[in-house]
């Protein structure tokens, strides 16, 4: 997928296909140029209302001219259209386009702009969509499916304002990028995607975009007295990595954000074993991680000037004769006592001694990302991510950036009144809470290893993959996560 700006006038350009939007009352948007013979033509195909009405659908006609196709879409009023249905349509679009041959496209932008959306969003949405529809599993089929069709979409805009657009571009593509990482890592087998295997991609991020990694095996997490962590990783043979991965482009001195990622590259419940229906989806249980990872690829592209650290407690969950059971007690990093009442609620007893570990770099914020419990997606399903924090300005600018790139997350409850529902009766906390506001009590477990800085976690286990037909991971909440970096340092 390729992407250039034309200022030419309509009248002067040719392509296997151009994107025209009609709205409610068949009216094609007036300041477009066409050359009569085009709007002659045009007007008879809309005439026979193929187009159906929702905003968003699209539909493709042969066309006699400088193009030979035109795709229609259907946004209802032009003057007043958000994101959310130019993410609509611009899926809609880039679907139909691919299921034709066609290289070429010319999308006049300013069809899309209006007081909602400047040319930036638009020019960032469009090319986020291409390349993020484009994504084809890299799979370990042994037909490998021939090579995808090269596309070229020339963004036609009336006068110049090249620069504005230029950025757009370049964001959407680098978020784009990173999340196709993100779900090439999610989407990847368990028995490939182990930790060693997450922390050579984090290497490789480092080295390809000048940042730090530092890889920890499991001697040098012992010193560290990560003792939960390693409860965790005890049941299985393969060997924890506890991966650090640091950007380094803003002021000197100025406080890093921390991300924090749930990498259990299998959850198979440890002891506390889950039942056999869809396990393999527990390969999924290492998104946390991957979303970290595609996070600081994209901000690696496009070089933001700040100061990020991404942390992965990596190991798998098994039931071993020496794995970890339900009433042990270990002690974590912070020197809290833990109660294990059911392995299976294993991404916290990681997370907890990775939000200690957080501690040392002073964070300006700290947010975990956790396919954590399966109470999310029950409270939640798979539209939004669950955020939690008890600072309301950072949920407000993960909310705010959940909206403006079409990620949406949903803030819930932290409040004190959840707590002794993890109390133990032998150690400082236990690791469950009880069947009633599952995703809360886990919440709160976590809470209590962030007191020393601002912090907030982002639940994913319904939003970073679809099962069913469509099974695969789906690169949520890179670009939620990208978003609230790339506004920051615009602020
Ligand atoms: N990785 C799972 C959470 C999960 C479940 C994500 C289903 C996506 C889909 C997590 O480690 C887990 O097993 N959580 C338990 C916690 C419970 C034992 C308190 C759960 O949600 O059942
Ligand atoms: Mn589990
Ligand atoms: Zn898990």
């Amino acid at each position: 997928m390729k992407f250039q700006i034309k200022s030419d006038s309509i009248s002067k350009l040719s392509a296997d296909i151009i994107i025209l939007v009609v709205n409610g009352r068949n009216k094609l948007c007036s300041s477009l140029g066409l050359s009569k013979i085009h709007q002659d033509n045009l007007n008879s195909i809309i005439k026979l209302d193929d187009i159906p009405q929702a905003t968003g659908s699209v539909n493709i006609a042969p066309i006699q001219g400088a193009f030979k196709r035109v795709c229609f879409v259907r946004i209802q009023d032009q003057d007043d259209f958000g994101e959310e249905d130019l993410l609509k349509s611009a899926k809609n679009i880039i679907r139909a386009i691919k299921s034709i041959q066609c290289g070429t496209i010319v999308l006049p932008l300013n069809q899309f702009i209006n007081k909602k959306i400047n040319e930036s969003t638009a020019s960032k949405l469009f090319s986020r969509v291409a390349i993020d529809e484009s994504y084809v599993i890299n799979s370990l089929k042994s037909d490998k499916k021939t090579s995808k069709k090269n596309h070229m979409i020339s963004f036609q805009v009336n006068k110049l304002d090249g620069n504005t657009i230029r950025l757009g571009i370049k964001e959407g593509q680098a978020i784009a990028e990173g999340m196709n990482l993100t779900k090439d890592l999610g989407n990847l087998p368990p028995n490939i995607c182990t930790p060693t295997y997450l922390a050579s991609q984090a290497r490789k991020i480092a080295k390809d975009f000048k940042m730090k990694s530092t890889i920890l095996n499991q001697k040098q997490i012992e010193k560290l007295k990560m003792g939960s962590f390693l409860s965790v990783a005890k049941g299985s043979r393969v060997e924890p990595k506890f991966i650090i991965i640091e950007h380094k482009k803003g002021k000197k001195l100025s406080k890093p954000i921390v991300l924090v990622g749930k990498g259990i590259t299998f959850d198979a419940g440890g002891i506390s074993l889950k039942p056999g229906a869809a396990m393999d989806e527990m390969k999924y249980d290492m998104c946390g991680a991957a979303t970290v990872l595609g996070v600081m690829k994209t901000i690696g592209l496009l070089n933001l000037p700040i100061n990020v650290v991404g942390l992965i407690p990596a190991c798998e969950n098994m039931p071993d004769g020496l794995a970890v059971k339900p009433g042990d007690i270990v002690k974590s990093m912070s020197g809290q006592t833990i109660e294990i009442l059911n392995t299976d609620a294993e991404g916290r007893l990681v997370l907890c001694d990775a939000l200690t570990y957080a501690e040392r770099y002073k964070p300006e914020t700290v947010i975990d990302i956790a396919t954590l419990t399966g109470a999310c997606v029950i409270a939640l399903g798979h539209h939004a991510s669950a955020v939690f924090s008890k600072n309301d300005n950072l949920a407000n600018d993960l909310l705010e950036a959940g909206n403006k790139s079409i990620d949406k997350a949903w803030r819930m409850p932290l409040w004190d009144e959840y707590q002794p529902l993890l109390n133990s009766n032998f150690a400082d906390i236990a690791n469950i809470g009880g069947r009633a506001a599952g995703s809360i009590t886990a919440a709160c477990f976590l809470s209590r290893f962030t007191k020393k800085y601002s912090w907030a976690h982002i639940d994913i286990a319904g939003t970073a993959w679809n099962s069913g037909k469509d099974k695969g991971a789906t690169g949520r909440p890179v670009s939620l996560l990208s978003q609230f970096l790339i506004h920051k340092t615009k602020k």
